[in-house]
C-alpha cells in the first residue's frame, strides 16, 4: 500500500475519496464536522507538496438522483473555512463541467464534486462510472474510512483504473487504532456496547467475547437481554426474535470468563419524548405502559467504576436516547468515565463512530480520549474481521 508520505504529489491531480457524509440540520448547517476536520492533514499534505485535490464524497442516501437536501454544495463554505482556501464546486461528479474544472485546477487548489450518489451507478459499483471518475485525476487517494465497507464505484471499483493508489491519513490511523485495540490490548479490556439494535452488533459482540474482560451492554438493545432473562420491559425497545441469541451470548460470556454486565436500573418514561413523565425503576421491572429511555443512576455508577479501572476501552453506541437532554445522563456518564480511564489510568480508549462519537465530541471530550473513529458500520465490520472493499482496493 502506498502512503501519503512516500508519494510525490508535485504537479499532480489527486482524486481523493473522502467521507463527508456529515449530519446537517434543516438549515443545511453541519452539526458534527468530525469527518471533515479529520481529512485536513491528508488534504494539506497533498496541497503543500504541490498537488491539487479533487474531493469526491456521498451525502446521505438519495434515492432519485439530484436532491437539494443531499447536495454537497451545502459544504462548500464550511470547507473553505476549514481548509483556509476557496473550494471550487462542480455540480455533477462526472460530465463536461467536472472534466473542465478538474483539467483547469492548479496546484494548491481544491475542487469538490457533487454527491456521487446522485448517480445510481455509484452504489451499484458500476465500472464505467468508476472509469469516468478516474479520468479526473492521476492518483487515487482513498481516505473515506467511514465508507470503506461499501464496494461502491468511488470507494473500491475505481482502484483498478489507477496505477497510483494511496492510502490517506484517516484510513491509516483508523486501521492502526482498530488493530492496536484488537491486537495489543492491555488488560483489563472493557467494551461498552449500546445503541438501539442488537441485530447490528451480534458479530462484533461475539468477536469481543473472545477478547475482553468486561462486556457492558446498555442502550436500547439491553431491553432484549432483560426480557430474555424474564424481566418486564413494558414498551421498551424489543427485538423479540433475538431473545434466544441474547441468552446464548450470556452463556458464551460465562463460559469464557467474561464479565457481561447489564443495567441494574432504568430511567423510564410514559412517552417517547424529552418532556415525558419519568422515574427510575429496577431493571426488568418496567410497568406495562412505560418505556426505558436511559440507564439509571446505580447503573451509571456501576458502569463508570468498571470503565475507569480499565486499561483498554472500546465504546460503541449510546446508553439511552441522548438526543433528549432528560435521558442523556447515562451516555454522558460513560463519556466521562472513558475520559477518566484515559487520563487517570493511562488507558487506550477508542470511541466507535456514529452516535457515541457525536456524544463525545459534543460534550467536548473528543481530545480527551485516545481516538474517536470516523467510521460506524465500517469500524464494526473491520473489527469483526471482515475485509473492507475500500482497503482491498488499495492493496490490489
Ligand atoms: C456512514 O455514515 O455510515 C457512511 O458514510 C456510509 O454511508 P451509508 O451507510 O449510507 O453507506
Ligand atoms: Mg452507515
Amino acid at each position: 500500500m502506498k502512503t501519503l508520505d512516500s508519494y510525490d504529489f508535485s504537479g499532480k491531480k489527486a482524486l481523493v475519496r473522502v467521507d463527508f457524509n456529515v449530519p446537517l440540520n434543516d438549515k443545511f448547517e453541519i452539526t458534527d464536522d468530525t469527518r471533515i476536520k479529520a481529512t485536513v492533514p491528508t488534504i494539506e499534505k497533498i496541497l503543500n507538496s504541490g498537488g491539487a485535490c479533487i474531493l469526491m464524497s456521498h451525502l446521505g442516501r438519495p434515492k432519485d438522483g439530484p436532491t437539494e437536501k443531499y447536495s454537497l454544495k451545502h459544504l462548500v463554505n464550511p470547507l473553505s473555512l476549514v481548509f483556509g482556501r476557496t473550494v471550487k464546486f462542480a455540480d455533477d461528479a462526472v460530465g463536461e463541467q467536472a472534466t473542465k474544472m478538474a483539467a483547469d485546477l492548479k496546484s494548491g487548489e481544491i475542487l469538490l464534486l457533487e454527491n456521487l450518489r446522485f448517480h445510481k451507478e455509484e452504489e451499484k459499483g458500476d465500472k464505467a462510472f468508476a472509469e469516468k471518475l478516474s479520468k479526473l485525476g492521476v492518483v487515487w487517494v482513498m481516505d473515506a474510512f467511514g465508507t470503506a465497507h461499501r464496494a461502491h464505484a468511488s470507494t473500491a471499483v475505481i482502484g483498478q483504473f489507477f496505477k497510483d493508489k494511496v492510502c490517506g491519513y484517516v484510513m491509516q490511523s483508523e486501521l492502526d487504532n482498530a488493530q492496536r485495540l484488537l491486537e495489543n490490548s492491555e488488560r483489563p479490556f472493557t467494551a461498552i456496547m449500546g445503541g438501539a439494535k442488537i441485530s447490528d452488533k451480534i458479530l462484533i459482540i461475539e468477536k469481543l467475547i473472545d477478547k475482553v474482560d468486561n462486556l457492558i451492554i446498555g442502550g436500547g438493545m439491553s431491553y432484549t437481554f432483560s426480557k430474555a432473562k424474564g424481566g418486564n420491559i413494558g414498551k421498551s425497545l424489543l427485538e423479540a426474535d433475538k431473545q434466544d441469541l441474547t441468552l446464548e451470548l450470556m452463556e458464551k460470556a460465562k463460559a469464557k470468563g467474561v464479565n457481561l454486565v447489564l443495567p441494574v436500573d432504568t430511567v423510564i418514561a410514559d412517552d417517547f419524548s424529552n418532556d415525558a413523565e419519568r422515574k427510575t425503576v429496577k431493571a426488568g421491572q418496567i410497568p406495562d405502559d412505560w418505556q426505558g429511555l436511559d440507564i439509571g443512576p446505580e447503573t451509571r455508577e456501576l458502569f463508570a467504576d468498571i470503565i475507569s479501572k480499565s486499561k483498554t476501552v472500546l465504546w460503541n453506541g449510546p446508553m439511552g436516547v441522548f438526543e433528549f437532554p432528560n435521558f442523556a445522563k447515562g451516555t454522558s456518564a460513560i463519556a466521562k468515565a472513558v475520559v477518566k480511564a484515559t487520563e487517570e489510568n493511562d488507558a487506550f480508549s477508542l470511541i466507535g463512530g456514529g452516535d457515541s462519537a457525536s456524544a463525545v465530541n459534543n460534550a467536548g471530550y473528543g481530545d480527551r480520549v485516545s481516538y474517536v473513529s470516523t467510521g460506524g458500520g465500517a469500524l464494526l465490520e473491520y473489527m469483526e474481521g471482515k475485509t473492507l472493499p475500500g482497503v482491498a482496493a488499495l492493496e490490489a
